[in-house]
């Protein structure tokens, strides 16, 4: 019985056959998620290709490697690799979004999200560019250190966050601090709430 037909199924005995239908997918599918797990396949990566795949970059940007840039190198940088897709003023083509303004916009029903206006650590921006752009096909991850760290100066200088003489390197990126850092709900409200509670003792210990 498909799907469509039983979703949109009124008569009763149809729908008790449905219902049955889909116990039995649901225990089908459980089975198979306890068969054995697969063997002979794959393997365990070697150190080499964790350290490829490990760049992910936190707002401690600790993981950040060397290397320096400043807007005023950038800007070079960015009129030749992004440009084409950002526009020469980062207002955004149909090939690419806008990576400046609209802070404004935020607040209302139609907030437009850009670098500026919306992303809350200058080191997100760092990982973004380092691991997504340029896009174009094996161009991505292309970018040196030094081209990440200015043409992440250049995009925020353009926003108005650093001067453009400003070097971001491994320990100035993640002391920017960006216009909507603040604007952002708390990553785990219900734990907030558990943690307050408990100062009025209505926690239960663990
Ligand atoms: C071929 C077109 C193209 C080129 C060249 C390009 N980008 Fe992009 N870029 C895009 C597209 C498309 C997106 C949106 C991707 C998405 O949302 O999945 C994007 C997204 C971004 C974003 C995130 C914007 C946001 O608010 O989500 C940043 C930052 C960025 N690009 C920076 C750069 C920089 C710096 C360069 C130059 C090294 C560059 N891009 C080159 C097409 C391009």
């Amino acid at each position: 019985m498909s799907r469509a037909r039983c979703l949109g199924e009124r008569h009763t005995a149809r729908a008790i056959l449905c219902a049955a239908a889909a116990v039995l997918l649901v225990v089908r599918v459980s089975a198979q998620s306890q068969a054995a797990p697969y063997s002979g396949i794959g393997r365990t990566p070697t150190a080499t290709e964790v350290r490829a795949w490990d760049i992910a970059i936190g707002p401690s940007g600790k993981e950040l490697p060397a290397g320096a840039g400043t807007a005023r190198a950038g800007a070079p940088i960015y009129q030749a690799k992004c440009a084409v897709c950002h526009g020469p003023a980062l207002e955004g083509t149909k090939y690419g979004p806008p990576l400046i303004g609209s802070r404004t916009t935020l607040a209302t029903s139609r907030p437009v999200r850009t670098v500026g206006s919306f992303w809350a650590f200058a080191t997100t921006l760092w990982d973004y560019i380092n691991r997504a752009m340029p896009r174009a096909p094996f161009k991505e991850g292309s970018l040196t250190a030094n081209e990440v760290y200015a043409l992440s100066a250049f995009v925020l200088n353009r926003n108005g966050i650093i001067g453009d003489g400003d070097v971001m390197d491994a320990r100035t990126v993640p002391q920017v601090r960006m216009p909507n850092r603040d604007g952002f709900v708390p990553p785990k409200p219900d734990w907030i709430w558990y943690e307050r509670s408990c100062r009025f003792g209505r926690c239960d210990p663990r």
